[in-house]
């Protein structure tokens, strides 16, 4: 992957973007599952840059996983890196992006990981596969926004449109960007392998005149799931196929915000698509398009009702291994704040933590001061509870809520298993938080609305067929439950897959140890690691 500028027209506007290969989005990352992947990333842009190969488990080779200062030192500029990781023991959709600044807005792209030759898929074999990859773009300079927003301390500017393969479909006339047509003949089904690259938004997804059947979720396959809409969080995949069983025509497509907090700024410019069938003549009512509403932006219900629907497959050979007991019962809270700021405008600055602390970024990589033992770097002491017990979800608490700073990180032994309860705050304003795990595939055990009752709720889990994937959405006012098994050794960040969170401080790391076993334990780094 050759890491350039490229000049990019979109909105009838022409501006340098940081690119791969010199494509927005970026090219298709092709394996099947137990291939080795050797990526060499070479960097020719002004910025540092590192690639996460997001919801690869990478098995003890944390080296590989990308992101800057938890895993490696990123590539400076001039400088490369070969990222080598086998695919083990998964199938379907994820995306790789840029882990580094807010690069991952232009720096994205998908990765297609097909079954071991000869297996077929638990589903119809599709007549064709499409990408889908959803984003946003903006006029502005990317990382100008972020910066201006961190010099402030407010929230950052949205984007200007949303696109779908990279283009917005609003804007006919400027040639390049009337919007991305899939194909179609009619009779035949389309696997459609959706991504949501955004950096800040949640999208919903549909096509109009049609039904979507889920097969598969953050590279899992789940039970085939019929829906009009799906919600696909930054971070996310969603695998569903597409029946081509209308009257020959078109039929818009469109990708549009979801998002249910009451108080924050959102780009709500719905990018369109549209699905074309073979032989629909130009001219005539037979080629007028087929339209449709997208939900509106705060449709919590469609939102619930299609989480709410997704379920492992557990077949005898997809079977769903949640754990049954947990060594680790956590709640994290997951959350907005504002702290003091004296260089600010206003006096303040907005944060975001969990259990009330900002993750502080270290200056060398965290998995590096493990492997090496060097001290100093970060302490393994993060809290697995809140400081307080408040209405986390109530009116904003009148506690004091300030958040500490530290480069804290979670210690687990080796195959222990953990309960994470994510428990949203209003401390600011509620909102929806897509928490996204490195290393491992979590468990959705459970989600509800309020604050978490360990009783009652505990009680209510899911512990046979829970949809099993590495980003879940905490809903708004809300919490979600996940389970795993420490099953990878190494440092695994944990944060918010809003970027505009993340960069506040959302985000939080595990420390998993060796075991004692053999292939118990992290591989040795690569001799190219890039230093800090
Ligand atoms: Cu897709 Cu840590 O990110």
């Amino acid at each position: 992957m050759q890491v350039v500028m490229k000049n990019t027209t979109r909105l009838c506007a022409t501006k340098p973007i940081v690119t791969v290969n010199g494509e927005f989005p970026g090219p298709t990352l092709y394996a099947r599952e137990d291939d080795t992947v050797l990526v060499k990333v070479v960097n020719h842009v002004q910025y540092n840059v590192t690639i996460h190969w997001h919801g690869i488990r990478q098995l003890r080779t944390g080296w590989a996983d990308g992101p800057a200062y938890i895993t490696q030192c990123p590539i400076q500029p001039g400088q490369n890196f070969v990222y080598n990781f086998t695919v083990t023991g998964q199938r379907g959709t994820l995306l790789w992006h840029a882990h580094i600044l807010w690069l991952r807005a232009t720096v994205h792209g998908a990765i297609v990981i097909l079954p071991k030759g000869g297996v077929p898929y638990p589903f119809p074999t599709p007549h064709k596969e499409v990408v889908v990859v959803l984003g946003e773009w903006w006029k502005s300079d990317v990382e100008a926004v972020i910066n201006e927003a961190t010099k402030s301390g407010m929230a950052p500017n949205v984007s200007d449109a949303h696109t779908i393969n990279g283009l917005s479909g609003r804007t006919p006339g400027c040639g390049l960007d009337e919007g991305f047509r899939l194909r179609v003949v009619k009779g035949k089904t389309y696997l459609l392998r959706v991504i949501n690259a955004a950096l800040n938004e949640e999208l919903f997804f549909k096509v109009a005149g049609h039904q979507l059947t889920v097969v598969e979720v953050d590279a899992v396959y789940t039970k085939p799931f019929k829906t009009d809409t799906i919600l696909v969080a930054p971070g996310q995949t969603t695998n569903v196929l597409l029946s081509a069983d209308r009257s020959t025509g078109r039929y818009l497509v469109t990708a549009s915000t979801f998002m249910d907090a009451p108080v924050v700024a959102i780009d709500n410019v719905t990018a369109t698509a549209t699905v074309h069938y073979e032989g629909t003549l130009s001219g005539g009512a037979a080629s007028a398009l087929v339209a449709t509403k997208p939900p509106p932006r705060n449709a919590t219900q469609i939102a619930t009702g299609f989480m709410d629907g997704l379920r492992s497959l557990n077949t005898r050979a997809f079977p769903c291994n949640v754990p049954q007991s947990v060594d680790h019962s956590l709640l994290f809270t997951v959350g907005l704040g504002v702290n003091p700021c004296p260089s600010c405008p206003s006096g303040r600055r907005v944060v975001a933590s969990i259990n009330n602390v900002t993750f502080a970024m270290p200056i060398l990589a965290l998995l590096q001061a493990h492997f090496f033992n060097i001290r100093g770097v970060f302490t393994a002491d993060f809290p697995g509870q809140p400081p307080a017990r408040f209405n986390f979800t109530g009116p904003p608490s009148t506690m004091n809520m300030q958040t500490t700073s530290g480069t804290r990180l979670y210690r687990l032994a080796y195959n222990d298993t953990v309960q994470v309860v994510l428990q949203d705050t209003g401390v600011v304003t509620p909102e929806s938080h897509p928490i996204h795990l490195h290393g491992f595939n979590f468990f959705v055990v459970g989600r509800g609305l309020g604050n978490f009752n360990p009783k009652t709720d505990t009680a209510k889990f899911n512990l046979v067929d829970p949809v099993e994937r590495n980003t879940v959405g905490v809903p708004s006012g809300g919490w979600t439950a996940i389970r795993f098994r420490a099953d990878n050794p190494g440092v695994w960040f944990l944060h918010c897959h809003l970027e505009v969170h993340t960069t506040w401080g959302l985000k939080m790391a595990f420390l998993v140890d060796d075991g004692k076993g053999p292939n118990q334990s992290l591989l040795p780094p690569p001799t190219d690691l890039p230093a800090c």
